[in-house]
């Protein structure tokens, strides 16, 4: 181990899951159901029809889960809390079973000495309130607010980090452009004001967060780090709309109070619709955060593309000017995403460069790989190019820390094996494997090499 990345004192080694990835459940103890439910119960949404009913069954088993978390012998965990478990029709009084679920996770984390890291919005909205115009509308903005005020009320005594919302873009543009996420729409405008409505209902989260005194709070994005292909005008001009509606979106408004200059060019007459915004709705998205979380696994080479006429009917919010392209020589994980570690390191130099000093320290929120896994006869999970590529990538977010960028903390994706969203289960991005059919849980090697890593760092 010894060419480990070293991280300074007090650097924060985590691990990261979701709600509805990992929990089952569904119907438990006054659970409302969400879009998740929804779009996983239709026919041809989710690969193999796989759904989140059980899931790791993680809510009877999180006395296991946390123990793994012990014996890991991580710093901090970071879950989210369901929407629909706490307020089953998205409004109204707090169902007590369900902020009694989450009540007993952080007390099992606390015994084990372990800081709970809380997202309040890892994608399970309440059904009921997409049914009244989901983030298309401003209403779910206040609504997700008041569900802030709530968990905050009962938690925020006990939870130091609050995560407001996780990767909007996945909400926002695979929700309601790509129609590859829950709602499941393909739609032009209205997935740009979902977008504008997430980072509402996140000023809104931030105010409640506040109001109860939390220790910090933040939100998580998926910064994407666009390469061009070539070095053309055309190219660089592809990476300026792919940067426009992958990060800008979400980075000019939060960290330095504007939206996107190049939005126009991006969406045309899509945003110039844009009765969304209000006076003020600036000033409450770019309330200070604590730190800024990034999810980060791959980098996109961008290639200049023609226009593509779309479907009459679907003027989507997803600019198509331009194509994903390149990496042909490096390794690909099971998701076919191209292992770039020094990408890691550019991305984050570049926020730094772009956003100096309102750039807030940073939280790696989540980075892993899934792989193809192979149970070996004797039980085991032999799986080197995880191990690669964690120590690649710390390595590469090391070298980010040493050129200057505050970094205080790294969430590894995932625990466990889980719900890969539209993939279902046949992506693992667990360091523990999980049996679906018996809920075994088999530490990897992956788990031994990170476990070694954060004692290390400890002596
Ligand atoms: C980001 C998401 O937050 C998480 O839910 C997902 O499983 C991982 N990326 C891997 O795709």
């Amino acid at each position: 181990m010894s060419d480990l990345p070293h991280f300074p004192p007090g650097f924060v080694f985590g691990a990261a899951t979701a709600s509805y990835q990992i929990e089952g459940a569904v119907h438990e103890d006054g659970r409302g159901p969400s879009i998740w439910d929804t779009y996983s119960h239709t026919p041809g949404r989710v690969d193999g029809g796989h759904t989140g009913d059980v899931a790791c069954d993680h809510y009877h088993r999180y006395p296991e889960d946390v123990a793994l978390l012990r014996d890991l012998g991580v710093d901090s965990y970071r879950f989210s809390i369901a929407w629909p478990r706490i307020q089953p029709t998205g409004s109204g009084p707090a169902n007590p079973k369900g902020l009694d679920f989450y009540s007993r996770l952080v007390d099992e984390l606390l015994e084990a000495g372990i800081e709970p890291a809380a997202t309040l919005y890892h994608w399970d909205l309440p059904q009921a309130l997409e049914d009244q115009g989901g983030w298309r509308v401003r209403e779910t903005a206040e609504r997700f607010g008041e569900y802030a005020e709530i968990v905050a009320g009962h938690l925020a005594d006990r939870v130091p980090r609050w995560i407001t919302l996780n990767e909007p873009w996945c909400s926002a543009f695979l929700g309601y452009s790509v129609g590859r996420h829950a709602p499941g729409a393909r739609e032009g405008t209205p997935a740009l004001a979902a977008a504008h409505h997430l980072l509402v209902g996140h000023g809104l989260a931030m105010r409640a967060l506040r109001a109860a005194d939390v220790r910090e709070a933040g939100i998580t994005l998926n910064l994407d780090r666009n390469v061009p292909a070539t070095d053309t005008p055309a190219d660089r001009a592809a990476v300026l709309r792919a940067d426009t509606q992958h990060n800008l979106v979400w980075t000019e408004p939060l960290l330095a109070g504007r939206y996107p200059a190049s939005e126009q060019d991006t969406w045309g007459e899509l945003i110039t619709r844009q009765d969304f915004r209000r006076d003020g709705d600036l000033e409450l998205i770019g309330r200070p955060l604590d730190f800024l979380g990034v999810n980060y696994y791959r980098p996109i080479m961008v290639a200049d593309a023609p226009y593509r006429e779309p479907d009459p009917a679907q003027r989507v919010a997803t600019d198509n000017r331009y194509q994903e392209t390149g990496y042909p020589d490096v390794r690909r994980t099971a998701m076919n995403w191209p292992v770039v570690p020094e990408s890691f390191t550019d991305l984050l130099t570049a926020l730094k460069d772009t956003y100096g000093d309102a750039l807030p320290p940073i939280h790696i929120t989540e980075n892993g790989t899934a792989e193809h896994d192979v149970v070996a006869p004797d039980g085991a999970v032999h799986d080197p190019d995880r191990t690669a590529y964690l120590h690649s990538h710390l390595s590469a977010l090391r070298a980010a820390m040493d050129a200057g960028v505050d970094v205080r903390g790294y969430y590894l994706w995932s625990l466990l094996d889980n719900f890969e969203w539209a993939l279902g289960y046949a992506k693992r991005f667990g360091i523990v494997r999980v049996d679906y059919d018996t809920q075994q849980r088999t530490p990897k090697d992956s788990y031994h090499w990170y476990r070694q890593l954060i004692a290390a760092h400890r002596d």
